[in-house]
């Protein structure tokens, strides 16, 4: 049997070209159909993703990151800045809405995705990168431990979906700056 090979790429996007547009709304709906992992429980549709995805576009605080299997968009993540005005967190930033379409899952690519985006936090100055998920998501919860991410919490009443409590767990990696301590040497040191 041949093995196909499939191109793989991620990138932050700035702007989204229609199809490209058009193919991140319809892995986003596929996500959401398949199990989430992103907030929407029900599917959107075009019109209303494209109105979502437009306006992420526009926050000063997020960029977005998409990947891309045979030059088609087929998963999301978004990096959420601190708001300017929370200095005592700004060496922290959020990774959050990461999904790869399933017909697009298995090829590495959300793991290129999370490391990208992990890079552009680290250029970006932050030494920390948080992140939670639902206890559920077993998959991505392989995935954030494989990547070296620690669990420090759970929260047991963290989402309501279908009528169900599900807890979620919360996660924490640190990033090493190009330049400078590491940034283990800037935690709390036992007495
Ligand atoms: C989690 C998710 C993003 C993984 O996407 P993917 O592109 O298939 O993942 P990758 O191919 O990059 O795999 C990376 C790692 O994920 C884990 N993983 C992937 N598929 C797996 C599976 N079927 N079973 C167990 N672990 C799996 C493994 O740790 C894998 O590393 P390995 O290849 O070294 O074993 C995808 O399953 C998804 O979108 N799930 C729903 C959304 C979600 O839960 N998002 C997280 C909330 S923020």
């Amino acid at each position: 049997m041949t093995e196909v090979m499939h191109s793989l790429s991620v990138e932050r996007a700035e702007t989204l070209s229609e199809a490209d547009m058009a193919d991140l709304c319809e892995a986003t709906d596929a996500a959401i159909i398949e199990g989430g992992g992103f907030g929407w429980v029900a599917p959107q549709g075009r019109a209303a993703l494209t109105r979502h995805f437009g306006g992420v576009l526009l926050v000063p605080e997020r960029e977005l990151f998409v990947a891309r299997l045979d030059g088609h968009v087929v998963g999301s993540a978004q990096l959420v800045r601190p708001a300017r005005n929370n200095e005592a967190q700004a060496w922290a930033a959020q990774l959050t809405h990461a999904y790869i379409a399933p017909y697009a899952r298995g090829h590495g690519l959300a793991r290129m995705l999370v490391q990208r985006l992990e890079e552009r936090a680290a250029a970006l100055g932050h030494r920390v990168l948080n992140l939670d998920v639902r206890e559920t998501q077993a998959t991505a919860i392989a995935l954030f431990e494989g990547l070296g991410y620690i669990r420090w919490g759970t929260h047991p009443a963290y989402a309501r979906i279908n009528g169900r409590t599900v807890a979620g767990h919360h996660y924490y990696k640190t990033l090493e700056p190009v330049r400078g301590r590491p940034t283990e040497a800037l935690f709390p040191q036992d007495p």
